[in-house]
């Protein structure tokens, strides 16, 4: 009855997971939750089924399907399996379109100016940490952001993100614009950079579970 943590993101670490997965393994999270997670236009369309606040969104692999909707107004682009603001491009005018590279599906989210930094929403089996970080970041020190007072909207909406995946572990990214929260990035794990003892928030929490484990319990979020 052993219990799998899966934190790393990289293509070997998902495929150990996958197989371990395969051979009946228990994985936290859940190896097929994460794999789907990976996938931005599965992640938004859950959230948008789920009725949680988050950007129009469009998809398409050539940029050029993109111009129609810039009349309603900016937009942001992103590879369609991106983390880390890795080819994320904000787009105003028609002309931007046309030197962004075509890298296989993109998504075009309607762009929220933000009224301030990110506020990022680390979750640990139900504990929730919220964390101002500008984006993007700039040096290291923006990494650590500063920690915040989650309003009873922002706990709510995390909670919500939380059981749309059935995952206790994960992190999401919310731009608040004009007042308004939206979701725009639900991540597996998540980094806890800036979360006030991280390291011992999680142990704990993966100690209960994997007593829970070992128990034959089913470990919450990890049922698969
Ligand atoms: N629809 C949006 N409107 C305004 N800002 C956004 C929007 N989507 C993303 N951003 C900004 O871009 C950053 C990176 O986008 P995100 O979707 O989190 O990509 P990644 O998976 O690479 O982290 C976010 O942290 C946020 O600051
Ligand atoms: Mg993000």
């Amino acid at each position: 009855n052993d219990l799998y943590i899966l934190k790393s993101g990289t293509e070997l670490a998902l495929s150990v997971a996958g197989a371990l997965h395969a051979l009946g393994a228990t994985t936290l999270n859940p190896y097929p939750t994460v794999a789907m997670m990976r996938n931005k236009i599965i992640v938004t369309r859950m959230l948008m089924e789920a009725g949680l606040p988050t950007p129009e969104t469009y998809v398409a692999s050539d940029p050029n399907e993109f111009r129609p909707l810039l009349d309603a107004g900016p937009l942001i682009l992103k590879p369609y399996r991106g983390s880390r603001g890795a080819g994320i491009r904000i787009i105003r005018k028609l002309n931007e379109l046309d030197d962004v590279t075509r890298d296989g599906l993109m998504l075009a989210q309607r762009y929220h100016a933000p009224d301030g930094p990110d506020c990022k929403i680390y979750c640990v089996g139900g504990r929730l940490f919220g964390v101002r970080r500008i984006w993007p970041i700039q040096k290291y020190e923006d990494k650590l952001g500063q920690p915040f007072e989650l309003s009873a909207e922002l706990r709510d909406i995390a909670l919500r993100c939380g059981r749309v995946f059935g995952i206790d572990l994960y992190g999401l990214d919310t731009v608040v614009s004009g007042g308004r929260p939206y979701v725009v990035d639900v991540q597996k794990f998540g980094s806890y950079m800036g979360v006030p003892n991280a390291p011992g928030v999680l142990a704990d929490y993966l100690v209960t579970a994997a007593k829970g484990a070992m128990h034959g319990e089913l470990v919450l979020g990890a049922a698969s």
